[in-house]
C-alpha cells in the first residue's frame, strides 16, 4: 500500500504490487499522473515528492533521473520521479505528494 497526496490535498491509499512502479501504482489508481513516457525516464511528468520519513529508505537515483528532475522546475529536496521507484512491500505505506503539473 502506497499513501499518495493529490495536487488538492487529498490522501489516497493504494493497493500496490511488488513489481509495479510508484508511477504505475498512481495512473492505475486514475490519478492525475500524466506518465507521457510511459516510464521510460523522459518525460517527468510522474514527478513527486516523497515524504521525508521515506526519502533516505529508497534506492538511489540514477544521474539521469537526478538531471530531470533538477530541470523539472518544481524541483525540492525529496523530489523522485515516481516510474523509477519499483514498488516492493518493505516499502508498505511510503507516501508522496504529487508534483505540480508540469
Ligand atoms: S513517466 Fe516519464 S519520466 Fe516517469
Amino acid at each position: 500500500m502506497i499513501v499518495v497526496i493529490d495536487r488538492e490535498g487529498v490522501e489516497h491509499h493504494l493497493e500496490a504490487s511488488e513489481g509495479s512502479s510508484v508511477m504505475e501504482v498512481i495512473r492505475d489508481a486514475g490519478l492525475p499522473v500524466e506518465a507521457i513516457c510511459g516510464g521510460q525516464c523522459v518525460c517527468t511528468t510522474c514527478h513527486v515528492y516523497v515524504d521525508d520519513k521515506w526519502k533516505d529508505k529508497l534506492a538511489p537515483m540514477q544521474d539521469m533521473e537526478q538531471v530531470l528532475v533538477e530541470d523539472s522546475g518544481s524541483y525540492q529536496d525529496n523530489s523522485r520521479l515516481s516510474c523509477q521507484i519499483d514498488y516492493h512491500e518493505s516499502m508498505n505505506g511510503l507516501k508522496v505528494t504529487l508534483a505540480p503539473e508540469y
